[in-house]
């Protein structure tokens, strides 16, 4: 595929970067974003020498994704300077074949977010359960999501999936599978992705208490719209809290069927 498909994908990402900065998600270097660019690139482009290696910590190596490419916003930087200069606020990295480490290949040294680890076993994750398709993963710290993970009530299993769907026909649709929940860890550690794991294998988009959530997608844009459909929901759950009310919700027999209606997934 010419590199003109690298440059569709690279402004997809500035354009989502836009839109978690401009929804006050991405505080100074809140969030990350990493999309596989295999497919996109020339073999040209592939073969490119590395201007550095770098040692993943990881406590088993990862398997699927070894000689995959992937774009990744880099560590410390702010989604609104990624939103006009991608690839001056990101990498190309490739998965070297021992699964421990990656090489950065363009277009300059530019670290990778801390959270790497997370993000390439997500992928892992994915693509050695036959889910090819997903290619994106988004993290980023939207506001209504973290307040509820302050009221330990919803970190229960699946209260917050049944809360947010109920809110909007739509949220059930989007997200079909709901909202999986991670205690709180420190970010950036091995910890935190292993148990990201655990949460993906039954659900669309995960929760990092007290911290952000993350989403995985065929492309950055569909991370984004599952995120955003279940801000959607917590506002208008917060909002009818603020007017002193508790929202009724929409009965759970009245969402059956939505999924098959609409065919989103
Ligand atoms: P990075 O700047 O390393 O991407 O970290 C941001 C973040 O949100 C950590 O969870
Ligand atoms: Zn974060």
């Amino acid at each position: 595929m010419p590199c003109s498909e690298l440059y569709y994908q690279v402004c997809a990402i500035a354009e989502v970067a836009g839109f978690l900065w401009q929804r006050g998600w991405a505080e100074r270097n809140g969030g990350n974003i990493s999309v596989c660019v295999t497919d996109c690139i020339s073999s040209s482009y592939k073969d490119r020498n590395p201007l550095k290696t770098v040692a993943l910590p990881l406590t088993h190596p990862l398997t699927t994704i070894i000689g995959e490419y992937y774009y990744v916003t880099g560590t410390n930087r702010r989604m609104r300077d990624v939103a006009v200069n991608p690839m001056g606020n990101g990498a190309i990295i490739r998965v070297c074949k021992d699964g421990k480490s990656y090489d950065i290949i363009a277009d300059e040294v530019i670290m990778p977010t801390s959270e790497l680890v997370s993000h390439l076993e997500m992928h892992d994750f994915e693509q050695s359960n036959g889910r090819k398709q997903i290619k994106a993963v988004c993290h980023t710290h939207p506001t209504q999501l973290v307040a509820l993970s302050h009221n330990p009530e919803m970190l229960k299993p699946d209260v917050m999936t049944r809360l947010l769907w109920s809110m909007i026909p739509e949220t059930r649709v989007i997200v079909p599978h709901g909202i999986g929940i991670v205690p709180y860890r420190q970010p950036g550690t091995i910890e935190l992705a292993a148990a990201t794991i655990e949460q993906l294998a039954g659900h669309d988009v995960v929760l990092w208490e007290k911290h952000g959530c993350l989403a995985v997608g065929e492309d950055i844009l569909e991370t984004f719209d599952a995120i955003d459909t279940l801000a959607k929901s917590a506002d208008i759950y917060l909002d009818c809290c603020t007017a002193g009310f508790k929202p009724q919700g929409i009965a759970p027999d009245m969402l059956e069927g939505l999924v098959e209606l609409f065919h989103l997934n």
